[in-house]
């Protein structure tokens, strides 16, 4: 009735050009990326395989369940078991956390005043009143996290059930970029109070969270001081395993739903079909054998929720884009002595009147006049995450001279 052929094109329809070419887009996106995210793979695979033995095959898919995440979509949380000689980060953000007693509140505070230390005002009482932030006793709650904008002008609220861990003290900075974004474009006409595209919005808090450098940390007073260079490849590879793996998983999620919208991928092949996109992009297969009794799609919260997932993809990218400019406005020559991993835009009023420039734009303006507005390009453009990972390519690359690299 809206003039769609499936739910699918309407959902590709929102990006300021036609939608096939966006589903074109996403194609040259991922093959800018997809080497470093091989790399990574053959790497992982192997140190699983020195740790687990023959249940980790020497060149074909990696078992889903060994990757620290139940839909093996991030996997840091196996980066000690991977991390080899060197390139181990130093320092471990969760126990200094909890060293510190920092509670949910804490936090949030935190991620608040790095959103205050680039300019933006601090949040409304009603935000620490309205929000949840730990799992109620009493009864059960969707605690997937999310950001609210309840009267679109400033009445901002997360749910979230946070626990003292890194992963959390990461989330809670992504939420909050929604709500600085959601008020910043509160004084737009009511129909542009929102992102420039969805892959912006789940952008904005990430982008800000690839500033939580040693530098930062130790201006929180959570490390005594930051490591040097020799803690590089540590650094980046724990970010690899957060933000390279992700990236197949961020872009196959669609590339199932697209098709059972269409109708190309029938009922009775909804499993099959899931995990021939999981082995295609991600490599990864199951534990053990699966049938069409099982519906593993659904154990992914933004499924059931009808929530579209091509945007994380595509804020994984932007993320890098964003960081690199804003570095740059904020004096970080993100080159030689200090690398863009090393950059922080903490504090830097520069990098934030930048980013709030692009924020209170909303939806006025077609996607690139934003992405222009920070970035100077009109594109997105994977060569920054490239170029962010690129010594950590090299490394990889030494890693697994002589090993299979795909599956
Ligand atoms: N709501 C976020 C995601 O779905 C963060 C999370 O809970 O992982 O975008
Ligand atoms: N927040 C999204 C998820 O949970 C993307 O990271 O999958
Ligand atoms: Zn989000």
């Amino acid at each position: 009735e809206l003039g769609f052929k499936d739910t699918g094109a309407m959902w590709r329809s929102k990006y300021d050009m036609p939608a096939d070419d966006f589903a074109k887009e996403l194609d040259r996106l991922w093959d800018q990326v997809r080497p470093l995210y091989l790399s990574l793979h053959a790497y992982v695979r192997n140190k699983l395989r020195e740790k687990y033995g023959d249940i980790v095959p020497a060149n074909g898919p990696i078992p889903a369940h060994l990757l620290g995440n139940i839909w093996a979509q991030d996997w840091s949380n196996v980066s000690k078991i991977v991390a080899a000689g060197n390139s181990d980060r130093g320092y471990d953000l969760t126990q200094i956390l909890k060293s510190k007693n920092v509670d949910a509140l804490g936090m949030v505070r935190y991620g608040e005043s790095f959103f205050t230390s680039l300019g933006f005002d601090p949040l409304p009482k009603t935000f620490w009143e309205r929000s949840l932030f730990v799992r109620p006793r009493d009864r059960d709650v969707v605690c997937h996290a999310s950001a609210w904008d309840i009267d679109t002008i400033d009445d901002l609220r997360i749910k979230m059930c946070i626990d003292t861990t890194e992963e959390d003290f990461t989330t809670i900075h992504h939420e909050l970029g929604h709500n600085f974004y959601q008020r910043a474009y509160n004084k737009q006409p009511f129909l542009f109070r929102d992102s420039a595209n969805d892959g912006f919005h789940e952008a904005i808090g990430d982008t800000i969270a690839l500033s939580i450098t040693p530098e930062y940390l130790v201006k929180l007073g959570f490390l005594p001081q930051a490591p040097d260079a020799s803690k590089d490849i540590g650094l980046l590879l724990n970010k690899a395993l957060e933000k390279i793996a992700f990236l197949p998983f961020g872009l196959m999620i669609d590339q199932w739903r697209w098709k059972v919208f269409s109708g190309e991928i029938t009922p009775d092949k909804y499993n099959e079909a899931w995990w021939q996109l999981r082995l295609k992009y991600q490599g990864v297969a199951p534990p053990n054998g699966r049938s069409e009794k099982d519906f593993d799609p659904g154990a992914k919260y933004h499924v059931p929720a009808n929530v579209p997932y091509a945007r994380y993809f595509l804020a994984d990218i932007l993320q890098f884009q964003f960081h690199r400019s804003l570095a740059q406005a904020a004096g970080c020559p993100g080159t030689g002595s200090t690398p863009l991993h090393r950059c922080s835009i903490y504090q830097s009023k520069e990098a934030g009147k930048k980013l709030a420039t692009m924020l209170e734009m909303g939806l006025n303006k077609p996607w690139q006049d934003a992405l222009f507005a920070i970035t100077g390009q009109r594109q997105m453009d994977a060569t920054a995450i490239r170029d962010y990972f690129a010594p950590l390519q090299k490394w990889l690359d030494e890693q697994n001279k002589g090993k299979p690299i795909g599956w």
